[in-house]
């Protein structure tokens, strides 16, 4: 099973995204996960995403595809993946469509969280992210047991350099420009589908979960 998710920022795509991981027992490949990582690591792909990362841009194509296309060739991606931001602009979709082609594979679901821009802001400035394991948190909707630490590797939970109100606005610009036209792009392949992700966390999962058993 190959999921996509897509959505704008703060839709709820990475929360989603575990969710499947756990149940269906596949990685989880979120593209921001692995820079934030990197960033945390000091490595020189970090330093490089992280130019672009502050400001809310996405990082240059040719840095991403080929970590996501080496990732999702290691033997734990053999029996199907769910990727979380990627991919993020049409040439990225081209080129993950044409790697996966040459193996005779294809994604078989895309699915658009579909939360409006209004909703988006304020549910950043709750987020807590673990920079150490991506598990995602809300001091609403999702508050970690202990305050600052995160449920699942006990390491410290921030908030993301990016997750500032004026960074977000531009992220939902270039989710506008750049990756909504991706919704197109798999309708087109006839593997898309939407949830609307103002629901609960859990109604969200359930509307999901009814597309992957139809
Ligand atoms: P990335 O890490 O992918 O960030 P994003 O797309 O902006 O999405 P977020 O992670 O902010 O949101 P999400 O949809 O995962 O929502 P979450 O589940 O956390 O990318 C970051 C940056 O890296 C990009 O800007 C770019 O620079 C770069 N990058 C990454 N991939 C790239 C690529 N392929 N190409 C180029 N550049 C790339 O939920 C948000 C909050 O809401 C959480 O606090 C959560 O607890 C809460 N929440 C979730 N669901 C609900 C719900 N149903 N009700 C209430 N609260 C909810
Ligand atoms: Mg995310």
């Amino acid at each position: 099973m190959k999921i996509i998710m897509l959505g704008a920022p703060g839709a709820g795509k990475g929360t989603q995204a575990q969710m499947i991981a756990d149940k269906y027992k596949v990685p989880h490949i979120s593209t921001g996960d692995i820079f934030r990582a990197n960033i945390k690591n000091g490595t020189e792909l970090g330093m490089e995403a992280k130019k672009y990362m502050d400001q809310g841009l996405l990082v240059p194509d040719e840095l991403t595809v080929k970590i996501l296309l080496d990732r999702v060739a290691k033997e734990d991606c053999k029996d199907g993946y769910v990727l979380d931001g990627f991919p993020r602009t049409i040439p990225q979709a081209e080129v993950l469509d044409k790697a996966l082609a040459e193996r005779g594979e294809s994604i078989d679901y895309a699915v658009d969280v579909d939360v409006p821009d209004e909703n988006i802001v304020k549910r950043m400035s709750g987020r807590r992210a673990c920079l150490s394991c991506g598990a995602t948190f809300h001091l609403e909707h999702v508050p970690p047991k202990e305050e600052g630490i995160c449920d699942r590797c006990g390491k410290e939970l921030v908030l993301r350099d990016d997750d500032k109100e004026e960074t977000v606005l531009n992220r939902l610009k270039v989710y506008h420009d750049q990756t909504q036209p991706l919704i197109q792009f798999y309708k087109n392949k006839g593997v898309m589908q939407a949830v609307d992700g103002t629901k609960s966390m859990q109604e969200v999962f359930d509307a999901i979960v009814a597309i992957l058993e139809k």
